[in-house]
């Protein structure tokens, strides 16, 4: 979707509208009110285009916002088009043919060629800026730096509405980040309760510590397993997927190791009855379960980190 080829030239001087737009929005807080004078503005001023306008982040991907043209369509999925992909990656795009690029969402059969800038805000996306034109090649980069130097200014001249700063994507992050958080921190209190475990050796001290121990796991193997483990089988990257079903595998076998020890040592006396037995047991267990946190903190949620984009 990068611009190539030669353009058609069409000159337009941005410093002027830059100042024109300053002057049309400045005195007005409001919005729409401001977001609709600046579409209807570039739609009239801009040569060779046939849409101008805004789209927004809503529940489920983006929806229409104010425009000049013609009726278009009102909501894109999440990440599809070229405003999903100027949206998700918070970068502006040129398409010089329309007809070329497999995920352009046609609105109008005359447009042809296309360029849409995020609006940004502290550097995240709160919106995109499309226009169309009808002339395949339409967009040089100078037209995508004066609608990043125009969107700018737009967006320092307005307050943006709060839901647009809080988009889907980033309140499904913040909920992917808590939950990796909480992984980890079952880590932490994993690993300092088997350190304990293991300092405690066979005395009265190992059977409660073992049950504490015991608590943390179920509960931290039930967030891997109802939540982890299915969101990233789910994941575009194939890479990922495979860990995800190997670390689930291997982790259901750790829980069996864990079962089979609990078993046979939560009874009251047990560990102290058979302490060589229980050490070694315990040593052999202690070791498979840090090897294999360690392995998660660094691989698999590093892994579930960069998929899930937090
Ligand atoms: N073509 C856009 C959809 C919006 S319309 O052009 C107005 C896209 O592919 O995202």
């Amino acid at each position: 979707m990068s611009p190539s080829g030669q353009h058609a030239v069409y000159p337009v001087d941005y410093d002027l509208l830059e100042r024109q737009v300053g002057s049309l929005l400045e005195g007005e807080r409001d919005f729409i009110a401001n977001a609709a004078n600046f579409a209807a503005f570039l739609f009239h001023e801009l040569p060779a285009v046939n849409w101008a306008g805004f789209y927004f982040p809503d529940e489920d991907g983006l929806v229409l916002g104010p425009f000049g043209g013609k009726p278009a369509c009102t909501r894109l999925p999440e990440g599809r088009g070229v405003c999903g992909a100027a949206f998700a990656q918070a970068r502006g795009v040129i398409v010089d043919d329309v007809a070329a690029v497999a995920d352009h969402i046609a609105c109008d059969s005359a447009s042809r060629s296309e360029l849409v800038v995020p609006l940004l805000l502290d550097g995240r996306a709160v919106g995109v800026f499309d226009v169309d034109s009808p002339v395949v090649g339409r967009f040089a980069p100078a037209d995508l730096n004066g609608l990043e130097r125009l969107t700018a200014r737009f967006v320092g001249l307005v307050s943006v509405p709060e839901r647009y700063r809080r988009s889907q994507a980033a309140a499904t992050h913040l909920n992917e980040r808590i939950d990796i958080q909480t992984c980890r921190d079952h880590h932490v209190v994993i690993r300092y309760l088997a350190d304990q475990l293991g300092a405690a050796g066979a005395t009265d001290a190992a059977l409660p510590l073992l049950k504490r121990l015991r608590a943390v796991l179920v509960t931290h193997l039930k967030l891997e397993d109802d939540w982890l483990y299915p969101n990233l089988a789910k994941s575009d990257n194939e890479f990922v997927r495979r860990k995800a079903e190997r670390y689930g595998r291997e982790m259901g076998g750790l829980r069996d190791h864990f079962h089979a020890l609990w078993q046979t040592w939560q009874k009251d006396g047990a560990i102290g009855e058979s302490a060589p037995v229980w050490l070694r047991e315990w040593a052999i267990f202690q070791r498979a379960l840090v090897a294999r946190i360690a392995n998660e903190d660094h691989d698999l949620y590093m892994a579930a980190e960069a998929d899930f984009g937090v």
